[in-house]
Formats: C-alpha cells, sequence, structure tokens
C-alpha cells in the first residue's frame, strides 16, 4: 500500500499541473522501477518553541507525504511549552504550556521581549486525530519527550521535578537552561514513567525520542539527592566523563528499559552516547556527522540529521537581511542536495544508518507562512537523499524538474516557498 501510495505522489509531481487546476494532460506510457535508499525518510518539527495549531500541523504532514517522507519526529516538550495533554498531570498544560512572553530578537543579543503570553497545546484527542491523519499517508510519528534537559516547562508545572524544587518559570528566552530534571529524587522518574505510559497509548511507533541533548550538569553537581544517587549507584568519574555525565546515562538506561519492557525502543540526539549506552539505542546525529560516525562504528543505529545539512531553521541566504529573521547558519537547497549521509563510513557502519531527517526548530518561526517558507523547496533537495541513490541524482534535473512541476503544485496548494 505505500508503494502504490508513493506511485500516486510520483503521478502527481510528474504531471504539470496549471492554474485552473485542470488535470487534462497528455501522459506518456511508462513503466517507473523506484525504491527508496533509505528506509528511515525524517522531518522534525518543533511545536514546542512556538506552537502550531493541528491544521498547521497537518499541513507540515502533507508536505512530507508529498516528499514521500515516511517518518514524522514531533517535539513536544521544551523549556519554553509544553504541548501535550497528559491526564495524570494536567498542570503540564495548565501552567506548562504558556510562557508569558517571548524575547523578540537575537538570544545572544536581545533582552527585549513582546510582553504578550503565547501558549497552546494538542489535546489527547487532537493528537490521535493527527497520528491517524499521518498514518493515513504512511508516515510513523515519532513523540519526542525532552529529558533530561530542556524541561522548564515540566518543572514550573511540578517543581518537585527539579533539584532546587522551586522557583521556575516557563521561560521567555532561547537557548539552554540548567535547570533540568533531578535524576535524585524516585518520584522524578515515577513521573517520567506516568507520562509515557500515556504517550504509548497516543504513539504506535516502534521508536520513541527521549531527547538527551544539552543537559547542563551543574544542578546535579549541588544537589544532595543527585550527588546521594551518584554514591548509591558507585558511580566514578573517568578520565573522559564526569560522575555526572555517568548520571545522564543512568536516566537514559533507566527510561530505555521502562520503554524496553513495554515492546518500544529509544532514540535520543547524540549526547546520549556520552558515558555509556546501552544495546538496542539509535542515535540521531545533530552536531555534525561525528556522533552517527562514533555510533555506528559501536554498532548503533544512526538517524543523520547534521546540523551542517539538514537544520531547515538556518539561513537560505548568505545576504541574512533578504530573509526573514532566524537562529543563523547558511543552509541553501543546493548544499542540502548536495549530501551524502554514508560518505567516510565503512561497509558495517553503512548498514547502521537507517536514514535522513531534516530538522525544523521554531524558536525564530511562528507562523505557518514562515514554517513552509523554511521547508521548501530544501524539503525537495532532502527526499532526494533519502530516496535516491547517488547515481541517480543531478541537481541540473532537479533544478529544471523544481520549476517546472514543483512550484507550480506549491502555487496550486498555497504553500509559500522560496523560489531559487
Ligand atoms: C538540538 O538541536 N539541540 C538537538
Ligand atoms: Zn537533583
Amino acid at each position: 500500500p505505500a508503494g502504490t501510495f508513493y506511485g500516486l505522489q510520483t503521478l502527481r509531481k510528474a504531471i504539470a499541473p496549471d492554474s485552473t487546476r485542470s488535470f487534462n494532460v497528455a501522459y506518456p506510457a511508462a513503466h517507473i522501477y523506484d525504491k527508496p535508499r533509505f528506509p528511515y525518510r525524517g522531518a522534525h518539527f518543533d511545536t514546542a518553541r512556538h506552537f502550531f495549531a493541528p491544521d498547521s500541523v497537518k499541513i507540515f504532514i502533507d508536505m512530507l507525504a508529498l516528499h514521500n517522507i515516511n517518518t514524522f519526529h514531533w517535539h513536544l516538550t521544551d523549556d519554553q511549552g509544553w504541548r501535550i495533554e497528559i491526564k495524570k498531570y494536567p498542570e503540564l498544560t495548565r501552567v506548562g504550556s504558556v510562557r508569558g512572553e517571548t524575547l523578540t530578537g537575537h538570544h545572544h543579543t536581545s533582552s527585549e521581549y513582546d510582553k504578550t503570553p503565547h501558549g497552546g497545546y494538542y489535546t489527547q484527542k487532537q493528537i490521535r486525530e493527527i497520528v491517524k491523519y499521518a498514518a493515513d499517508r504512511y508516515i510513523t510519528v515519532i513523540p519526542e519527550i525532552e529529558l533530561p534537559g530542556h524541561a522548564v516547562a515540566a518543572l514550573t508545572s511540578y517543581p518537585w521535578l527539579g533539584c532546587k524544587g522551586e522557583g521556575y518559570e516557563v521561560r521567555r528566552r532561547w537557548g539552554i537552561s540548567k535547570e533540568v530534571f533531578c535524576p535524585g529524587k524516585e518520584t522524578t522518574f515515577e513521573f517520567i514513567e506516568k507520562v509515557l505510559t500515556e504517550v504509548l497509548a497516543l504513539f504506535p511507533s516502534k521508536l520513541i525520542h527521549i531527547g538527551g541533548d544539552e543537559c547542563p550538569k551543574t544542578e546535579w553537581e549541588k544537589c544532595p539527592a543527585c550527588q546521594a544517587r551518584i554514591k548509591q549507584l558507585g558511580i566514578k568519574a573517568d578520565g573522559q566523563h564526569s560522575a555526572e555525565q555517568f548520571l545522564q546515562s543512568y536516566v537514559t538506561a533507566r527510561v530505555q528499559k521502562f520503554l524496553n519492557d513495554h515492546g518500544r525502543r529509544i532514540i535520543g540526539w547524540d549526547e546520549v552516547l556520552e558515558g555509556e549506552l546501552a544495546e538496542g539505542a539509535t542515535v540521531m546525529s545533530w552536531r555534525g556527522t561525528e556522533g552517527g560516525i562514533k555510533a555506528s562504528a559501536m554498532g548503533f543505529d544512526v538517524i543523520m540529521t547534521p546540523n551542517t545539512y539538514c537544520y531547515f531553521d538556518y539561513y537560505q541566504s548568505e545576504d541574512q537581511d533578504k530573509e526573514p529573521f532566524g537562529i543563523g547558519g547558511f543552509l541553501p537547497w543546493d548544499k542540502v542536495y548536495s549530501y551524502e549521509p554514508l560518505e567516510g563510513l565503512n561497509d558495517s557502519q553503512q548498514k547502521h544508518i537507517l536514514g535522513v531527517q531534516a530538522n525544523l526548530w521554531t524558536e525564530y518561526v511562528a507562523t505557518p507562512e514562515h514554517l513552509e517558507y523554511m521547508l521548501l523547496p530544501r524539503m525537495n533537495a532532502l527526499s532526494e537523499v533519502q530516496w535516491c541513490e547517488p547515481e541517480n541524482k543531478d541537481i541540473e534535473r532537479f533544478k529544471a524538474a523544481m520549476e517546472a512541476e514543483s512550484f507550480k503544485i506549491f502555487d496550486i496548494l498555497g504553500y509559500n516557498y522560496r523560489k531559487f
């Protein structure tokens, strides 16, 4: 069925539509033999930094379907907002889904705020609908519940989840918070397991994303409960990693065991490699390709999503003044197209590269129009990296087809996109 669906997408893209929506065109008789290069073809969408209504999430899914992308990695929780209804913990959405205001300007330089509350969350009913909407398009939704870092919205809702136990506020600015979940307390794990129990009931995906990135250890160093845990476990720093880094490995392993016991597997950002990582985890390489190269050599499955080729929040022009305000970087469509995910990997490593994914972080992306602009046409370029064997890639053919077909389809569908 998925193959039939992809065949229909090929037909959609191969017939040049005209603006009157008339599809009365001559189409040459042909056989098309086609198959994907990678089994995992993903796109990530951060709905925590800015909330996007369910209809926008569905449009995002439509775009994935058009590009034969089969995995939607849904970033649902972060410092600036908790976006998934959890019945056992109503404060997560009552308190944690709203921030008082939002930074304007860049977080490296600005201290101005918009004085406007920002919030929103998905009810479990809406999530079920979205998961079904995706499944109807042969797309698996992988939910991401961030831990142990990027948790300030949860800590604000239930302050006992943090080391200090008080004084938290859903973050109004971007960047990394030193306030993270406290793994010294059993109540934190009870919370995580109860949250995940509801998450598992909503998302049939085998892989569950547990975050793992950007978790400062400064609070753990000072926290009596965390230090007692380190002592109780007999954790010792080695030459490479601090005791607190191993404490994060302990968190990862505990959550991994819980999910494995429930028939699921973890996927985490490449920081989960620091310290120890138990067998069966999948690693998402985002700080370049280094994490993916290392993880695949260690025998872990890998999703390649290096910021250098796959971060769709980066600028699409070197002249930033010509573009909507953004986080930084420079990632034009042709650089995305040029990405070769297996480069530098030996045969056994290559077998562990399940696929490639683009990440769309939304600190500086607040509207559906801007979202579409960041995705298109870079998503088209990415989809050839995900689907085509290298010998079938051809940037001139791609560019011509974009102009002749895809841009017309975007126009008809009403998508905002960046022109070449
Ligand atoms: C990430 O971009 N922090 C995974
Ligand atoms: Zn602690």
